[in-house]
């Protein structure tokens, strides 16, 4: 064809083909990239997802101190061998309000991001202290000193007002609020109506069983709110998106 045959002029011309290059390349990028800026959101929003209670916040600080995401990945592919081990494949609104986002790409231990309420405190409590008292074979790390460490709350107002900052919608409520939701969390014995209220379906529990507000304790709050905030049974995905 005459038409095809004139690629040889481009395919001659270095300074003609960049050129060329680069318009396709702009043209392609307008398309792909323009129209989110003009998207409301790309994140669907789903009912239940809210942003993580202090003591939750701060397991999740411990985890990333811990590198726990160097051998844990948080993100269910859409597949079937995954969604029958693990459970229904991650959403996006799930990790919403993560910063950082946890999705990991290494899997020397399983994917945690369901793993919320699939043990027991206890169970986590000894698996963590010493994971081959409970899988013999486990090569997992252990984890004892956070049984023993005092959770510090120095930082927890700040924290969230870090995260208010970057978009997770924390009240100015729930930031005055934090360190006294952090403890009661901890603490069935405490009047948590409270935290209730600002963090629905928040599970309330003295995660470590010792009295002592612990490393451990937060650590536990937040593997087991993972992937617990949507309710599948009633979930149906919005195809229209
Ligand atoms: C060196 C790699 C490694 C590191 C680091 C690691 N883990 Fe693990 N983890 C594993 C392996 C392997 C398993 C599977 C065997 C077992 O259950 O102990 C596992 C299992 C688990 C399980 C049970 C998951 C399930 O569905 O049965 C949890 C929960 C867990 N790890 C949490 C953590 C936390 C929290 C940290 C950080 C404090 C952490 N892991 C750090 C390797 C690791």
């Amino acid at each position: 064809m005459a038409f095809l045959d004139k690629h040889a002029i481009l395919e001659r011309s270095p300074t003609l083909l960049l050129t060329a290059s680069l318009l396709v390349v702009t043209v392609g990028g307008m398309v792909e990239i323009a129209p989110l800026f003009w998207l409301e959101n790309t994140i669907e929003d789903v009912e239940g997802v809210r942003p993580y209670t202090p003591l939750e916040l701060a397991g999740r600080d411990i985890y990333i101190r811990e590198g726990c995401y160097t051998c844990h990945s948080q993100m269910i592919r859409p597949m079937r061998d995954e969604v029958e081990r693990y459970g229904h494949y991650s959403l996006a609104a799930e990790s919403q309000y993560d910063h950082p986002f946890q999705w990991g790409s290494k899997r020397t231990g399983p994917d945690l991001a369901r793993v919320g309420g699939r043990y027991s405190d206890a169970w986590h409590v000894d698996h963590l202290k010493d994971p081959q008292s409970v899988v013999p074979e486990s090569i997992m790390p252990k984890y004892a000193f956070l049984a023993s460490a005092d959770l510090q709350t120095n930082q927890t107002e700040a924290t969230l007002r870090t995260h208010q900052f970057v978009g997770v919608p924390y009240s100015d409520q729930q930031i005055e609020a934090a360190v006294v939701d952090l403890r009661n969390q901890a603490d069935p014995d405490s009047d948590y109506d409270g935290l209730e209220d600002r963090y629905p379906g928040v599970v309330v529990s003295n995660f470590d069983g010792q009295p002592e507000l612990t490393e451990m304790d937060a650590l536990i709050a937040y593997l087991q709110v993972l992937g617990t905030m949507v309710d599948f049974s009633t979930f149906t995905p919005d195809a229209s998106r």
